[in-house]
């Protein structure tokens, strides 16, 4: 374990022993064909790897970046999107992936934003779904763990940049995760 950590939450073997499971809720929801993995920048990347790799179907990976956190801990309130789609999505699944959905700010905007391009189905893959932060419903069709409500980080999420590479979920310890002054 990282000497930043508090604890683990998720194990690189819970992680990856859940990722197979919904890989085959997934396999099974959608008919044969192109399915387009909309990654979210930056976050979603270690997942979205894996996903991929668990998934026994024809994928196409795309990625759109947006950024509500700005590196720090608090949603800022405004989405801001920094990279579009690169290939059309107009009549095609699309499956949202994410690696955590906390307020909903971010993935609601961009499931408003995505419908107007008239894909013929799009729904969300969020690894860690953070429950009690949830500031407006957000329809997430396959998750891979409800979380506490407390600030994570590893396998992609990060604070100020950094333990995106690490492969579990867990939590810092105090001294190490500062929180902003109210
Ligand atoms: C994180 C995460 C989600 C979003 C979830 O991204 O990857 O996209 O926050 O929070 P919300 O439900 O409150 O909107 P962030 O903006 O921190 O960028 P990052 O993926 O580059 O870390």
């Amino acid at each position: 374990m990282h000497g930043d950590m508090a604890r683990i939450l998720y194990s690189s073997k819970d992680i990856q022993n859940r990722i197979q499971a919904m890989a085959r809720e997934i396999n099974e929801a959608y008919p044969e064909g192109d399915l387009v993995l909309l990654g979210v920048l930056s976050g979603s990347l270690l997942f979205l790897a894996d996903l991929a790799r668990a998934l026994d179907r024809h994928v196409i990976l795309d990625f759109i970046a947006v950024s509500s956190y700005e590196g720090g801990t608090q949603s800022t309130g405004v989405v801001r999107m920094l990279k579009d789609v690169s290939v059309s999505i107009e009549g095609r699944d699309v499956l949202l992936v994410e690696d955590i959905i906390d307020t909903g700010l971010t993935i609601n905007y961009l499931l408003e934003n995505l419908t107007t391009r008239h894909p013929r189905s799009l729904a969300v893959c969020a690894l860690l779904d953070k429950v009690a932060a949830r500031t407006a419903p957000v329809p997430i069709r396959f998750t891979g763990f409800e979380v506490p409500n407390e600030f994570l980080v590893g396998y992609g999420l990060d604070y100020q940049q950094r333990y995106r590479n690490l492969p579990y979920v867990g939590i810092l310890k105090p001294e190490v995760f500062k929180l902003p002054q109210a």
